[in-house]
């Protein structure tokens, strides 16, 4: 069965493309076939591949999936490129029901091939984000070290909640990733145990440090996997491939 993980957080900044792009490039070297889906209009997950964002996105002019993904650099890896045309996000944001399930039901209808497939979303709650959700087997939530980090997310909870009524049986909760960890700061720590207290069980083990070579490595159209492999940000994202793949 493929495991799609929905990476999200209605807050902006917080490494939900960071997170996308490098675990689903752990992945695919460790042998799963991977694609990566950019359904946010900034398209930071195609051009942080040194791939180019399509004229219009694929999803929306429901195109065959299989005809509309484009090789990564790296084995197992396929992106299906994000948009940044105004008309496809504004055709989304007055989308209703019916519209967003013919959009997750062409969405699922190919995915098959894969063993993960990882959804980039934009930093909003919108139709884009529900649609994500609302199509995959797990919600993947990358939460920075920082003050505000819990803020707005009674809101991100309530709306999964709502996914997973619709759709019984189908959404988990895969996991929360602390980013951008700072172990010097005494606000991370506060921020780690805040975070754990309330989540429990389902914050991952593995944390990823600030790291200047993770911020780099998407101006080298690379992971930081592939970029600087020895790094710290690229150590961790191994180890959380890992927790994912063990997480199953
Ligand atoms: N571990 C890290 N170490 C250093 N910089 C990082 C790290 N993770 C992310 N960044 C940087 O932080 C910024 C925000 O990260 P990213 O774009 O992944 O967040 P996002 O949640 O996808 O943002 P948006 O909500 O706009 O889509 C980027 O400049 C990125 O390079
Ligand atoms: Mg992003």
């Amino acid at each position: 069965m493929v495991r799609i993980l929905c990476v999200a957080n209605q807050k902006g900044g917080v490494g939900k493309t960071t997170t996308a792009i490098n675990l689903a490039a752990g992945l695919a070297r460790s042998g799963s076939r991977t694609l990566l889906i950019d359904l946010d209009p900034q398209c930071n997950a195609s051009s942080g591949l040194g791939i180019a964002p399509a004229p219009r996105h694929p999803l929306i002019l429901r195109q065959p999936i299989h005809e509309s993904v484009i090789p990564a650099k790296i084995p197992n890896l396929e992106l299906l490129p994000g948009s940044r045309s105004f008309q496809d996000v504004d055709a989304l944001a007055r989308s209703d029901e019916s519209q967003a399930d013919l959009l997750r039901q062409h969405l699922l209808r190919e995915l098959e091939g894969y063993d993960f497939v990882l959804i980039d979303c934009p930093p909003s709650l919108g139709t884009l984000t529900q649609t994500a959700l609302s199509a995959s087997t797990e919600v993947l939530m990358p939460i920075q070290c920082e003050y505000f980090a819990m803020e707005g997310l009674t809101q991100m909870i309530q709306v999964i909640r709502g996914v997973m009524q619709r759709f019984p049986g189908r959404l988990e909760f895969g996991g929360i990733v602390l980013t951008m960890y700072e172990a010097a700061l005494e606000l991370t720590h506060e921020v780690d145990a805040e975070v754990r207290d309330f989540f429990g069980e389902i914050v991952l083990g593995t944390v990823v440090p600030r790291d200047v070579a993770v911020a780099e490595a998407p101006s080298h159209a690379s992971s930081v996997l592939d970029y600087a492999p020895r790094s710290r940000g690229a150590r961790a994202y191994i180890e959380l491939c890992m927790e994912v793949l063990e997480r199953e």
